[in-house]
């Protein structure tokens, strides 16, 4: 079984990778006297400064982050195909740092896979079950299972050049999962692939979760795949998590301003409390630096404060309407009736209400 925790994981990537140059007890020294965040050193650049967090058995978490900010580093971790600088990686309480990759019992799909070109569909996602010695009638039996569930059975005897990037990819997690691992590590697996074809994908991986009760870990930098995917969420950024919740934790409770201006689309407005008085005049906390609130959270109102419209952006059930108001520039979301009479360089007025606001400190920590 699998219960997944990382601990205190730091990840440096030596400039030069020149054996014997850095002693890693010098190295531990170094980090443990270092106290500040992000971590500097002059050995390398480091890409995850102390991640820790848990994933417990048969569970969907999403990493969600900006590009360079160590998903796929931290996958590698995960699946032995790299090694910690420091920290621990644990499968239910037992220490895997130096597990080979293939005990650990861990499968993982990369953004361009490659399938074995000459072998056709069947072949390829038995592939790794032959290597595995199974007998032909079990094996024939567990491909036929991995094609059913995939929705894959009529491309069986097809070759990978047979096949789109959306019909590849599927064939991909196939053999994947087809030895049933403990883990399941997803990275990018539908960058390449256009929005239609990625949320069918999506709703696949979710039924897959479903019925095999694996444990699921996906990379992504989507926060609405994010959002829709994932029972948990980790939030990265620089080599750390900046938050660990579920989708309504991150998206209604952000611990920081940056969740908060990720999350969402749009993301929320963030000012700062210097315009605020001339905004609204409600009271505010008094360590309150940054006030947030959600598009859709700012109302039209007769009653509100005045504002001017930039411009607005029709999404069809619904409309972004670009506010400037004093100086301040507010998106909100309205509903496409209510704000189909509303022209560029006119005055409306909104309201905020107060219990829809979010208050961040001077550090940009939630209050
Ligand atoms: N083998 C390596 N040697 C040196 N630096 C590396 C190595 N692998 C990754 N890095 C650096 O580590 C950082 C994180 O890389 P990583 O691939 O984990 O990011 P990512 O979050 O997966 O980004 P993306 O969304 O673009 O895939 C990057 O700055 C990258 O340049
Ligand atoms: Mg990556």
């Amino acid at each position: 079984m699998a219960d997944i925790e990382l601990d205190n994981l730091v990840k440096i990537f030596p400039f030069q990778q020149v054996k014997g140059l850095f002693h890693r007890r010098q190295k531990q020294q170094l980090l443990l006297e270092q106290k500040s965040m992000p971590y500097t050193t002059n050995e390398g650049v480091v890409v995850l400064q102390k991640v820790s967090a848990k994933i417990r058995e048969g569970e969907f978490v999403v990493l969600l982050g900006p590009s360079g900010c160590g998903k796929t580093t931290l996958l590698r971790l995960i699946a032995g195909l790299e090694d910690p600088t420091l920290g621990e990686i644990r499968f239910d309480g037992v220490n895997v740092n130096t597990l080979p990759p293939e005990e650990r019992d861990v499968a993982m799909v990369f953004q361009n896979y490659s399938l074995y070109p000459h072998l056709t569909v069947y072949d390829n996602i038995a592939f790794p079950l032959r290597t595995a010695h199974m007998p032909r009638e079990q094996l024939e039996q567990t491909v036929l299972e991995m094609a059913e569930l995939l929705d894959m059975e009529p491309w069986l005897n097809r070759l990978p050049a047979e096949l789109s990037g959306g019909q590849l990819q599927r064939v991909a997690i196939a053999r994947a999962l087809v030895r049933k691992p403990q883990v399941f590590l997803m990275d990018e697996p539908f960058s390449n692939l256009d929005a239609p074809l990625r949320s069918e994908l999506r709703r696949l991986v979710k039924r897959i979760h479903g019925k095999l009760g694996t444990t699921f870990l996906y990379v992504t930098h989507d926060h609405n795949e994010a959002l829709s995917l994932g029972q948990r969420i980790l939030v990265m950024r620089d080599g750390m998590i900046e938050q660990d919740g579920t989708p309504a934790d991150i998206y209604s409770r952000p611990r920081n301003t940056y969740v908060a201006s990720t999350i969402g689309s749009p993301p929320m407005n963030l000012y700062n409390r210097k315009v605020w008085t001339t905004l609204d005049a409600a009271p505010l906390p008094r360590e309150a630096e940054t006030i947030g609130i959600r598009p859709v959270n700012i109302r039209p109102s007769p009653k509100g404060i005045p504002a001017v419209v930039s411009y607005t952006e029709p999404l069809g059930s619904e409309t972004l309407v670009h506010l400037q108001a004093g100086q301040q520039a507010l998106t909100a979301l309205w509903e496409a009736e209510e704000a189909e009479r509303i022209l560029r360089g006119q005055t409306v007025t909104v309201s905020f209400p107060s219990e829809k606001l979010h208050y961040f400190d001077k550090n940009g920590i939630r209050l």
